[in-house]
Formats: C-alpha cells, structure tokens, sequence
C-alpha cells in the first residue's frame, strides 16, 4: 500500500520557463483544495539539499499566474548529481514531513526525480517545464506557446528594418537540441528559410534558396536559426559566408537570446499549467509515481518518467515542407 500523503513539496529546476509560476500555484491549490499541505522548495534540488523550504497556502500565490519566471527561482545542482548530496536532502524532506514530490522543469530535471526516486521510493510527478518544447510525451511543454509568440513579436519588428533597407536578416532563436521555436515561429513569422538541428539544410542549399528568392523579386529577408543548428558555422560566421558568396545582400544578425524566456505566459500556458498542476497532485493522491503530466490530443495524460527523458519529441516534418512553400 502507498503511504498516505500529506504534504506535497514543489520546486522548479533547470532553465525557467513562462508558466512556471502558473503551475506552482495550480499545485499549491490543488494541496489547499485536497486538504493537504505544500510546501515550496527553493532553487530547485540545491534548495532540497540546503532545506530551503516555505510553508505554501492558497493565498501564498495570489497574483503570481500571469508572472514570468519562478517565484521559487531555479538552479542547476550539480550537488544532487552525488549520492551524498541526495542523501541531504532526503533527510531534509524526512524531517519536514514531506510525503512527495512534484518537480517542474526539463529533462535533466526528470532524471535527477527518477534517480532520487529509485534511491529512497519517494514519490516523484514531473510537470514539463522549457521553452524548447524537447520532450517527449507532451505536445507542449511549458513556456513554449509564450516563447513562440515572443519570437514571432520579435521577428515582425526585425521585418520591418529588413524591408526598408532590403536587409537580409539571420535571426538566432533557442533551441539547443530542438528546432520547434525556430520552425514553427519560422512559418509564424514568414520565414525563407528555418535552420533546425534536426536536419542540415547545408551552405549549398542556403546559397540556393537565397539566390532564387532575390531572383524571385524578394527585397529582403528573414532565415531563422536555432541555436542548436547543424549547418556549421554560427550564426555570425554564416553572416560573413553569405555576405562573401552573394554580395548583392546586405546582412544583418539578430540573436534573440534570454528574452525569449521571460516575459507574462500566454492564456494557453497558463490554462496548460493549471490543468496540469492538477493532474500532477491528484495523479500523487492516487498513488501514482514517476510519471509526468502532460498533453496530447488535448488531454491531460501520464507518461513514465523513463519515457519522457529517453523518447525524442520529433518536430513535425510536414511543417518543413509548409515552410518551403510558404516562400516561394
Ligand atoms: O532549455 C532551455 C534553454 O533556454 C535552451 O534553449 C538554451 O540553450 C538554454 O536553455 C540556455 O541555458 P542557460 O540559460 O543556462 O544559458
């Protein structure tokens, strides 16, 4: 029989997201309503491990659903990847009478949930919590529909200067391992052409595309990289490669960078992080553990833990090919 639960801590770890500050709230409420406790713990496992805890009610989080970042701030721990600093905050848990844990974030963030879970049999619920949308079991994690729309934000601005000037524009946005920012807010914005990690568009097609839309009558241009693209150069060297190649462009870089992560949640990452706070503390109630809350096809769902941190979250290649004959 699971032991009951009583107390439910929630923290955020890895980098932050817009929505974060939505989902603590759903957690804390979701324990208020349920007649259990919460407690929020600080800067993620590193505030595990140093008992950086707070008492959470219900009105502990008024006012925070339309915030950016996180009220619990975040971190990295490199601490909590050794077994001496899991045991710390363990013992932290134990003695704060702590039953189980949701954590908000990444991949990275998962991992350390599931080792901590097979160490001890604490109880762990992941919420996806990233701009990059990289990870498998949701159709969206969050921060990533805020994220898009801030890049698209961004993007119309740049067109702007790129068409009164007849500029061509490479515009850098994130997306380490994962091209979704960079091909959806690509096609949001009007995009040339989309770099992405998941596949080399190579400097020969680029030259090409590039070549043919000026011949096409285009005046200006936007390409989208993400960061994390395959073609070789950086989003500078690439500047220097174009300009050397074509001389008939006039190119300029933007790079987005943390603004991307900032900014107040969209409705959609707010409603998304409230369903699934919910879905997170009462899926613990029922005795679940290791799983993450997520979406697909509209539902609320729970995928193992194992699965969301090993499966691939694939961009959509038909998107690639809309791309293409968007800029015809
Ligand atoms: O994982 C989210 C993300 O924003 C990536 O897109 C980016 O590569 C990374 O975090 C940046 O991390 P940091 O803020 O630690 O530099």
């Amino acid at each position: 029989m699971p032991k009951t639960i009583k107390k439910v801590g929630v923290l955020t770890s890895g980098g932050d997201s817009p929505g974060m500050n939505a989902a603590i709230r759903a957690v804390v409420r979701t324990c208020a309503y349920h007649n259990i406790e919460c407690i929020g713990i600080y800067r993620g496992y590193q505030g595990m491990i140093e008992g950086d805890f707070k008492e959470m009610g219900p009105r502990s989080v008024n006012n925070i659903v339309n915030k950016g970042g996180t009220i619990l701030k975040s971190a990295r721990s490199l601490e909590f990847r050794t077994p001496e600093g899991r045991k710390k905050a363990h013992e932290n848990l134990v003695k704060a009478g702590v039953d189980a844990l949701v954590v908000i974030g990444g991949d990275g963030s998962f991992t350390g949930g599931l080792i901590f879970n097979s160490e001890y049999g604490f109880p762990v619920m992941g919420i996806p919590g990233t701009i990059d949308n990289d990870i498998f079991g949701t159709t969206h994690t969050l921060g990533y529909d805020t994220a898009l729309n801030t890049v698209v934000d961004c993007i119309d601005k740049i067109r702007d200067t790129a068409s009164s000037h007849n500029r061509l524009f490479f515009v850098e946005v994130m997306g380490r391992d994962a091209g979704h920012i960079a091909l959806n807010a690509g096609i949001g914005a009007g995009a040339e052409e989309i770099l992405i990690p998941e596949e080399d568009l190579g400097l020969d097609r680029l030259l090409d595309s590039l070549q043919k839309s000026k011949a096409s009558g285009k005046s200006s241009s936007i390409v989208v990289i993400a960061e994390g693209d395959k073609i070789g150069k950086n989003v500078f060297e690439l500047k220097d490669y174009v300009e050397a190649n074509l001389p008939e462009y006039d190119v300029r870089v933007s790079v987005l960078g943390h603004m991307q992560r900032g900014g107040s949640p969209s409705c959609f990452d707010r409603v998304l992080a409230s369903r699934l706070g919910v879905k997170a503390v009462e899926s613990l109630l029922e005795g679940k553990s290791n799983y993450m809350v997520g979406l697909r096809e509209d539902k609320v769902t729970l995928t193992p833990l194992e699965q969301a941190i090993k499966g691939k979250s694939e961009i959509d290649r038909e998107l690639l090919r809309v791309s293409d004959i968007m800029s015809t």
